[in-house]
């Protein structure tokens, strides 16, 4: 078949991030979608900038009416930001029949009910997955997954940039500004870094869920905003010492007088799952009826993140392209074709880190001979607690060990080598650890 041809417009942190998920899983997508997606043309602001992606074989233009107006292109892939230049654009590419991908929540928030409409006239797509935090994704799941549920409310850190500089004041006691001015580096801010920490962009995005939730139009100006400006360290650390964390929260509610919506900083429980969503993490708490309380957790902004929810996009795009059934999102993901035979690993050949819970003859030389165990078996230490005896009529005592990681046949042999100890005084105890952080 054919490959779909796109055009992108803006080649900045997510464009860029765009271009090399496409580059670097053209095989995984084509498996996904049945056909290969082709870059044809990407608008630029400068033609001859330096860049960190291979733009070798896609040809640059310094023209946006170039990508969507060129008679080739299938989709336009918006990623300029700002909303009345990139409305206008991605207006016209609608008029000539093109469907539009988009990260552009301002756009979506606020022309959002003119385009869909436009676009349902022409019998094209918008999709903007990646307008609403990063790579999660929460529009599929309010969309699709949760599709039988009425929602009841929603709650979500939608903006990475005001919560990482809330977990920074916490955690560092860093200032304001400072913080501010790192998420900017690291590409998180919006051009404009007053839409973060004023509450802007939260409530672009808020607007946008609060539509797919409930059924209801695009109403932007009629969001609650406050940012974060006016959170000192000091509250963050009162809040603290009273079980609470400081959250910029998203927060949507359908009550028998209508909906609320509204963005401000919240006190949260610290005990709640989403009250520990830190840095540029964004998360979104989703309560439907039949489901009950679901909760989306990633990634809210950055170019390979948010590219993620781009490329979703597209493939969902591709997808729909293709009127032959065997195109609709197969049951596996995967078209049956590109289906792979992978082994199933066993346990022992698994790589893991290790909590060790030994109880040990308390005498000069035991904890020797057990590190001299785990060094004989490649196994590294990464702390060591040793508890007092639970009572002085017993010669044992505890020990915990967190370990590095390490593939798990060798862990079961150095077990065997210490129970042989007879120092060792009990079976150990062996839990798995996950820091779930790469
Ligand atoms: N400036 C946004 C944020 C980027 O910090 O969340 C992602 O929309």
């Amino acid at each position: 078949m054919k490959p779909v041809k796109i055009g992108l417009l803006g080649l900045g942190t997510v464009g860029s991030g765009t271009v090399q998920i496409l580059q670097r899983n053209t095989k995984e997508i084509a498996g996904r979608t049945g056909r290969a997606i082709e870059i044809l043309l990407i608008a630029v602001r400068d033609i001859n900038r330096p860049r960190s992606i291979d733009t070798r074989s896609i040809e640059l233009t310094q023209d946006p009416y170039a990508v969507v107006n060129h008679p080739d292109i299938d989709i336009v892939v918006e990623l300029i930001g700002g909303d009345t230049f990139a409305k206008d654009l991605v207006m016209k590419a609608i008029a000539n029949g093109k469907h539009v991908i988009t990260a552009n929540k301002a756009l979506i928030a606020n022309y959002g009910n003119e385009i869909f409409e436009q676009a349902q006239q022409q019998g094209v797509v918008v999709a903007f997955e990646a307008a609403v935090a990063g790579g999660i994704p929460i529009i599929k799941a309010l969309r699709e997954g949760l599709a039988a549920n009425q929602i009841e409310w929603l709650a979500g850190i939608i903006n990475g940039t005001s919560n990482f500089i809330l977990t920074e004041m916490k955690e560092k006691g860093r200032e304001f500004a400072d913080v501010l001015a790192e998420a900017q580096q690291l590409g998180y801010a919006e051009a404009d870094p007053t839409f973060d920490v004023e509450g802007v962009d939260a409530a672009h995005k808020l607007a946008i869920l609060t539509s797919i939730a409930f059924g209801v139009t695009l109403k932007f100006d009629k969001v609650a905003m406050e940012g974060i400006t006016d959170i000192t360290p000091l509250d963050v650390s009162y809040a603290e010492q009273l079980g609470y964390h400081i959250k910029h929260l998203g927060f949507a509610r359908k009550t028998q007088q209508g909906i609320e919506m509204r963005v401000h900083p919240t006190l949260i429980p610290r005990q709640r799952l989403i009250a520990n969503v830190d840095g540029v993490m964004n998360a979104i708490l989703v309560k439907g009826d039949a489901v009950g309380p679901t909760l989306y957790y990633g990634a809210g902004a950055g170019g390979k993140a948010t590219g993620s929810a781009v490329v979703a996009d597209l493939i969902d795009v591709v997808r729909t392209l293709t009127s032959d059934p065997d195109n609709r999102v197969p049951h596996l993901a995967f078209q049956a074709d590109a289906l792979v035979d992978l082994p199933i690993l066993p346990l022992t050949q698994i790589e893991t880190a290790y909590y060790l819970r030994l109880s040990l003859l308390d005498k000069a030389g035991v904890l020797a001979e057990i590190t001299q165990i785990l060094g004989q078996h490649h196994i590294s230490i990464e702390a060591v607690i040793q508890k007092e005896p639970s009572n002085e009529n017993t010669p044992a005592v505890t020990m915990i060990m967190l370990t590095h990681k390490v593939i798990e046949q060798h862990m079961n042999q150095a077990i065997v080598a210490m129970e042989r100890l007879d120092s060792v005084m009990a079976k150990v105890v062996k839990i798995r650890l996950e820091h779930l952080n790469k």
